[in-house]
């Protein structure tokens, strides 16, 4: 393998950056040229591809986001966009292609894939849902800017003797609202897989009061039946008969955005190398993914083909210790 490229697809995340450096400086090292897509599926399908050195990828670890653009690209759905992506490769003599992404991007990559073209990913994103790798990149950074929101709500609503219900990511899974309601000490979450009525939010919300508390946080994930909006409605249509009102915050992109710790940056830079060296190995069609502590390949068809189920008992244990 001569000449290697790299792409950022999907919904970004802190840690990136750091990913797409271990990508280029390892393939660099092995003596590649490596190259960088601006733009995910979108610019390869456009053949936005330019080569990048050790010195266009110094100072970015530090940095939110992705130096190399993502999108979202409806045409790489179809067979004609694959196609084109893989004459875009061709077109520059690339012969090996990284993919930083999640469960969406590493379907684009499958297709790569059965394509016939080699293809290896990087597991990344901040919703933790991929199969495959039990923490992706992004998760741990978004996972704290959610904590300090619970933190800072917690005083205000002591202070004022409220409740806030407190809306953080997560479209097809509760992971973000679980592990942070855990670490926040909140009253309840609320997660797409769990059905929960909006009265046994009520329910919590004055039991919370009733056992002494100043306080109330109740964190819902934006993909739960019910979400934080739902929820407010709910109690202010039902306001007579509570006696209280909730307030709304709603965290959306701030968690997405921003410096990553260093947890992420490691583990993007170790992400990042592992996906060199089984491109090296020859043996792509894979995702790099963090499985017991270590780098581990999973063959891409299963990674899109299966779903990662959220730890149910960490949700038995938040019931158990919000009381
Ligand atoms: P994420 O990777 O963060 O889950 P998306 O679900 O938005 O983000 O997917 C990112 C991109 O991956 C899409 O815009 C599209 O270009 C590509 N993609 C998603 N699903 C497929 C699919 N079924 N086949 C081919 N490409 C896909
Ligand atoms: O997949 C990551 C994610 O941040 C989800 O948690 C969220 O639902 C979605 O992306 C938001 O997408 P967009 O940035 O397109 O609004």
């Amino acid at each position: 393998m001569k000449r290697v490229a790299v792409l950022t697809s999907g919904g970004d995340a802190p840690g990136m950056n750091a990913a797409i450096r271990a990508v280029v400086r390892a393939g660099i090292a092995k003596g590649w040229e490596m190259y960088g897509v601006r733009l995910g599926y979108k610019g390869l399908i456009e053949g936005r591809i330019s080569q990048l050195g050790m010195r266009d990828v110094g100072g970015i670890m530090q940095r939110g986001g992705t130096v190399l653009g993502s999108a979202r690209c409806l045409e790489f759905k179809t067979k004609d966009g694959q196609i084109q992506g893989i004459r875009s490769l061709n077109q520059h003599g690339i012969e090996g292609l990284v993919v930083i992404g999640g469960n969406g991007s590493q379907t684009g990559a499958n297709a790569l894939r059965s394509l016939g073209y080699p293809v290896v990913g990087v597991a990344s994103t901040i919703d933790n849902d991929l199969y495959g790798s039990d923490i992706t990149i992004g998760v741990d950074t978004a996972l704290n800017i959610a904590l300090e929101a619970i933190d800072r709500l917690k005083t205000t609503a002591s202070s004022h003797q409220r409740a806030f219900l407190l809306e953080v990511m997560g479209r097809d899974c509760g992971y973000l609202a679980l592990m942070s309601g855990i670490a926040g000490g909140a009253e309840m979450v609320v997660i797409p897989e769990v059905d929960i009525e909006p009265e046994e939010v009520v329910e919590t919300i004055w039991h919370a009061y009733e056992s002494g508390k100043a306080h109330a946080i109740i964190v819902v994930a934006e993909g739960a039946k019910y979400n934080a909006a739902k929820l407010a409605a709910y109690c202010e249509e039902h306001e007579e008969r509570l006696g209280f009102k909730v307030r709304t915050t709603q965290l959306g992109h701030v968690q997405r955005g921003g410096t990553p710790g260093a947890f992420d940056r490691i583990l993007a830079t170790r992400l990042g190398a592992a996906a060199i060296d089984q491109l090296e190995s020859g043996e792509a069609g894979v995702l790099m993914g963090w499985v017991n502590n270590k780098a581990t390949p999973t063959p891409l068809d299963e990674v899109v083909s299966k779903k990662k189920p959220l730890d149910m008992k960490l949700y038995e244990l938040a019931r158990i210790l919000d009381r």
